[in-house]
């Protein structure tokens, strides 16, 4: 049966089968508020992280991949952008439902977050063992020393070096990895049941992101959280992910576990984006890169918003858009998909 057949379920995110599903994505619309006019950026986003595993979320810059993490943290920029439906489930309970001090609670205890730039998420002005204490203290009744206990111990799980030391230390003390370093620990010492991760890594140099990475992996897996890892890097997606979600202009377009997204992509996006992949393209001699843009999201064409770059657009995908179909644990969002070429 191919992924497009008619009768597969449609608008339900695949998940891991035999693992429990912790953050459960459905029908998730979110609106931005700019100008006076008021436009989609996320278009009925389902999504699913079961417990012990990647999740990575793909897609060129402004798809809606930081929206959507930062509504299941309730932090979508006030007075800007508002998720106006759909589900966001932790653990099966609604967090879009919940009063606002319950949630906060919720989230402290099963979710952290950690950011692309780790020189803005520090403040300047306190130590990193003071931050790390507060933040420990205020989820946890124990006394100081117990928290500089968990805080040193965070900090050596994240492979900061001389952790004890770095405590008295300030953010501008030390490096972009080490401040990175300081942030995961931060993430993981509250222990979540769930890690999301926005390009932790883009803003540092090369060696630096791939310790980085490994070591996100290494805690993710010992600690079997689920981790929703956001990255516009392929190359990042097959060293770490389980599964991926393939995003382009507010709207999941595929979703397959890591292997099979790479041995047999189907959406002519995710094609694309393999065929990019520097190693492929410097091993043909030649670097591809998909020609167009990605549709602003004030004025979105017509059908399939992928048409205007794909090549293998039909009259229809110009009249109206593809449902996302479900077969097995894949999903894909094309009316003409055809098998993957090099180029
Ligand atoms: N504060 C804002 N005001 C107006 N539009 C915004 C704002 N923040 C984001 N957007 C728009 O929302 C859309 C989705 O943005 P988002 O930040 O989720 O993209 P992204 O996939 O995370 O991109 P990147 O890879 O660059 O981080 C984009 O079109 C962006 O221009
Ligand atoms: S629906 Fe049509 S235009 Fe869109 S990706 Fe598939 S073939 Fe291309
Ligand atoms: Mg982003």
């Amino acid at each position: 049966m191919s992924a497009i057949d008619a009768g597969s379920r449609t608008g339900e995110a695949p998940s891991s089968l035999g693992r429990s599903p912790l953050l459960e994505i459905e029908d998730l619309r979110i609106s931005i508020t700019s100008d006076g006019s008021s436009f989609d950026v996320v278009k009925g986003v389902a999504l699913t992280v079961c417990e012990n595993e990647i999740v990575c979320l793909v897609g060129e810059s402004g798809c809606g991949k930081s929206m959507t993490a930062l509504s299941v943290m309730g932090l979508l920029p006030r007075g800007i952008a508002k998720a106006t439906s759909g589900r966001i489930d932790l653990e099966g309970r609604n967090l879009l439902g919940l009063p606002k001090r319950e949630l906060r609670r919720l989230r402290a205890d099963s979710i952290s977050m950690i950011f692309q730039d780790p020189i803005t998420s520090l403040d300047p002005v306190f130590t990193i063992g003071s931050v790390l204490e507060e933040v420990i203290r205020s989820h946890r009744n124990i006394s100081r020393t117990e928290a500089r206990e968990i805080a040193v111990g965070a900090l050596v799980e994240a492979e900061l070096s001389d952790a004890a030391d770095r405590l008295d230390s300030y953010p501008h003390q030390l490096s972009g990895g080490m401040r990175q370093r300081v942030m995961i620990a931060l993430a993981i010492a509250l222990d979540p049941k769930l890690l999301i991760a926005d390009e932790p890594t883009t803003a540092l140099d090369v060696t630096v992101q791939a310790q980085i990475l490994e070591n996100l992996r290494a805690r993710q897996r010992e600690r079997e959280m689920g981790m929703l890892l956001i990255t516009h890097d392929l190359a990042v997606v097959a060293s770490v992910a389980d599964r991926v979600a393939v995003m382009y202009g507010g709207e999941i377009v595929e979703e397959a576990p890591v292997d099979e997204l790479f041995s047999d992509p189907r959406h002519p996006y995710t094609q694309g984006l393999i065929r990019a992949l520097p190693d492929i393209s410097v091993s043909r001699g030649s670097l591809h890169s998909i020609p167009g843009r990605v549709p602003p999201p004030q004025v979105p064409p017509p059908g399939c918003l992928f048409a205007p770059r794909c090549e293998h657009a039909l009259d229809v995908c110009w009249e109206a858009s593809p449902e996302l179909s479900r077969d097995g644990a894949r999903s894909l969002r094309c009316f003409n998909a055809q098998p993957f070429e090099m180029g």
